[in-house]
């Protein structure tokens, strides 16, 4: 698969618990699951509160939903409310992003419900794209440090050739002058012979 490219992501519930219902009267609740402009997901099983229920993924009313692009989702778990609006237990935005590496994504909401989210596909998708960034980042910081280094051992090449340079420099100004004494005392030394 080429990375950062999103393939399609089915999620799946693994498991669900919740810790309360919202209807007074009625004494079964109907908790379903929605995502925005999407179809209602009934979870027939999920009777009673404080109570684990597990999926094997393959149940008739799998999966909850599908990503087609990395890209968020607006969803929510609902009760079936006869008399008012339908009570919420929670609303969030499901991303791919947040299925960690093992494919799971655990959403728990306090005094309101835990649930396990399985997506194989969103784990593939999104967390090599992380690698590869990291990995892009990696390249970039050896290549600005290679430049640098370069600069550095240029410079120091550009300052050891420059001072060779003035030391020889003074060097023979030094010498020049030493002659140049000589050929006067010589001078001297001639006008006294003659
Ligand atoms: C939520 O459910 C998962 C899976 O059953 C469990 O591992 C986790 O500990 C639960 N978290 C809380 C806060 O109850």
């Amino acid at each position: 698969m080429i990375p950062g490219i999103f393939a399609a992501g089915v999620v799946t519930l693994e498991s669900i618990e919740i810790f309360t219902t919202h209807e007074l009267l009625s004494t079964t609740p109907t908790v379903y699951f929605l995502c925005q402009g999407e179809n209602k997901i009934i979870l027939p099983d999920v009777k009673k509160k404080s109570s684990l229920y597990t999926f094997k993924g393959e149940e008739s009313w799998q999966p909850l939903t599908e990503f087609s692009e990395n890209k968020c989702k607006r969803c929510g778990f609902y009760e079936k409310d006869t008399l008012k609006s339908d009570d919420v237990f929670d609303e969030w935005e499901l991303c791919p992003s947040d299925f960690k590496s093992d494919g799971r994504n655990i959403h728990f909401k306090d005094k309101e419900l835990n649930a396990t989210f399985l997506c194989l596909q969103c784990k593939d998708s999104t967390h090599p794209s992380e690698g590869a960034k990291e990995k892009k980042n990696v390249v970039v910081v050896v290549i600005i440090s290679s430049i640098l280094s370069i600069i550095c051992i240029i410079g120091v090449v550009a300052g050891y050739k420059y001072w060779r340079k003035r030391k020889r420099q003074q060097e023979q100004a030094r010498f020049l002058k030493l002659f140049e004494e000589g050929d006067e005392i010589e001078d001297e030394f001639g006008i006294e012979n003659v």
